[in-house]
């Protein structure tokens, strides 16, 4: 494996909409990120990235693109853009945007051509099928398969007669990859946005590119008049590589760039070195989701009743199953959570009485662990789910598909109780600065509520607290980046310590040189923990405790001595 920049990176992904808003509008903007920098660059990361903020009717809040070589104006200008890239790259600080190659948006000119008729040049840039009648001549979508975004993954579209695939929402159809001219267009468009002076991007459901091009329906039970959540039918296709293959021929490898693809929970870790291997043709490095829900909370809305316990065990052993799977074949991402999950301290950790030890035990894991760390914006001072008191209240896409059809089968409240620990937007509200209103985020009506604990949970006070989790993330990023610990936490070998221990979370990294020992509890009682205390010393951790049992959500990373 050769080392490579990227490696040593940690990065902090921004979320533009809900960052900071410069012009009253509630909505954040580039201007407000540029305001932010000198922020960005005391808590020590030196990679952002930063969602879609091209131009976009912003029905999926950015991902479904109008204009790929256009600033959305809500955001601001192309030249607000550049100077954003300038700005970064003096404070020594890499920027990657989100590059979104699945579909755009309904109102892309593309697709505006796609629509007129059967015949135009564009029709076949996007995925159109006859429909089926089913036996009283009602009309049908050409197949069974769902969207992840409910109901079908197809759209009618009376303007032809046809429908047109859509696996996000109606308004964001789905790419024809097998198209080499729209394959170009791509390139070109990536190709263009790195000559502007970006070092890389986040790679948006890549995943999805390649479909299943019988188009049959799926197996899959599902009760009548429900869709197959069938997702291996545009998901890690083979053809996909091919298409990857070539996006590396014609762009990547003539940059000095990094990609990070998204590759969903539908990946395994074979499928993650097809993408990213280090002999691959592809990308970097790919995020998968297959430790975000392991307090059972993902799915239907029974699993969001009563208390979340964390299942420790499931944890680890997913930790461990990428990161021995992925060693010396592809380098990972590691995160807890971004734009499409619920705040991890309110996943996995405590967000009242244990809030700073519970946020600072998850930034410590996520800052020792094994590959690319990527802090979401709000992680590092603890930002919570939403308190929200009304569905009303949600804006998300996939929320406003939802409801109606909840509502037929379950009571407010039961949405209610369910969004507020499952919705995207619980990621997505308005970041905290201080206390006061609107958290500093702006000066008018925000687009979402802001959380009610901002005046507890804020940047401001945490800026001045040497105990707050802001500044643990700092020393955090300090250790891992710049401290003699640098090299074993960057490249150190991984292994659990006691991995049936259902409580703590507990490994080792290691090279020839050192030893580092990590230890959290992501209990909010007290555990104990047998270990070789006279072995190892204590480099941080939480709480001031000596003793071998833990405290809740206590952790401690501590280095062999003599190592
Ligand atoms: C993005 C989502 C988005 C979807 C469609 C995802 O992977 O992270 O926020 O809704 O792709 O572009």
């Amino acid at each position: 494996m050769k080392k490579q920049w990227w490696m040593e990176t940690v990065g902090y992904q921004i979320y533009p909409r809900s960052y900071k808003d410069t012009n009253g509008d509630g909505v954040g903007d580039l201007p407000g990120i540029i305001e932010k920098l000198d922020y960005i660059a005391r808590l020590g990361v030196n990679l952002i990235w930063i969602c879609p903020f091209y131009k976009s009717p912003m029905d999926d809040n950015g991902y479904d693109v109008s204009d790929f070589y256009n600033v959305d104006e809500l955001f601001g200008t192309l030249d607000d853009a550049k100077e954003l890239i300038r700005q970064a790259h003096t404070r020594g600080i890499r920027v990657i945007l989100d590059l979104v190659m699945n579909q755009t948006s309904d109102e892309h000119p593309w697709f505006v051509e796609s629509r007129k008729d059967k015949v135009n040049a564009k029709r076949d840039w996007y995925i159109w099928r006859d429909g089926k009648r089913d036996k009283n001549g009602n009309r049908l979508p050409p197949n069974n398969w769902a969207s992840f975004f409910e109901g079908s993954c197809w759209n009618y579209d009376d303007l032809t007669g046809q429908y047109y695939m859509k696996i996000f929402s109606n308004k964001m159809p789905d790419l024809n990859w097998e198209n080499p001219e729209l394959r170009k267009a791509m390139a070109d468009m990536a190709r263009w946005w790195l000559d502007l002076g970006v070092d890389g991007f986040r790679v948006d459901a890549i995943a999805h590119l390649a479909k299943e091009t019988s188009f049959r329906d799926s197996k899959m039970k599902v009760e009548p008049g429900r869709f197959a959540p069938d997702w291996r039918k545009f998901s890690n296709r083979d053809r996909l590589f091919d298409y990857l293959a070539e996006f590396h021929d014609e762009v990547l490898t003539h940059y000095d760039c990094v990609t990070v693809g998204e590759v969903g929970g539908g990946a395994n870790v074979e499928e993650a070195q097809r993408y990213a291997g280090f002999d691959t043709k592809g990308f970097n490095m790919v995020f998968n989701f297959d430790h975000c829900w392991k307090n059972g909370a993902f799915g239907d809305e029974g699993r969001t009743l009563g208390k979340l316990t964390t299942d420790v065990i499931d944890l680890k052993k997913t930790f461990e199953r990428w990161i021995l799977g992925s060693e010396g074949k592809v380098w990972m991402p590691q995160y807890w959570l971004n734009h499409d999950h619920p705040r991890v301290v309110s996943q996995y950790g405590d967000t009242e009485e244990y809030h700073r030890e519970s946020a600072q035990m998850l930034g410590a894991v996520l800052l020792t662990l094994p590959g690319t760390p990527f802090i979401y914006n709000g992680e590092e001072i603890g930002m919570t789910n939403v308190d929200y008191t009304s569905v009303d209240d949600f804006n998300d896409v996939w929320v406003r598909n939802y409801v109606p059809s909840a509502r037929k089968r379950i009571s407010e409240e039961r949405i209610l109780t369910h969004l507020r620990r499952a919705s995207r937007d619980n990621a997505r509200t308005p970041m905290q600065w201080d206390d006061s209103v609107n958290a500093g985020f702006t000066t008018g009506k925000p687009h979402l509520k802001v959380v009610g604990n901002y005046k507890r949970i804020n940047v401001r006070q945490q800026e001045s607290d040497e105990h707050s989790v802001l500044t643990m993330y700092k020393r955090l990023i300090q250790l891992r980046l710049h401290s003699g610990m640098k090299d074993v936490l960057i490249y150190g070998k991984f292994a659990l310590v006691q991995q049936d221990h259902p409580d703590i979370f507990a490994y080792r990294r290691f090279d020839d040189n050192s030893e580092i020992l990590v230890i959290a509890n992501f209990r909010d009682y007290k555990v104990n923990f047998a270990y070789e205390v006279d072995t190892y010393e204590l480099i941080i951790s939480n709480v001031v405790n000596f003793g071998s049992e833990l405290l809740p959500y206590e952790f401690r990373i501590l280095r062999a001595k003599g190592g």
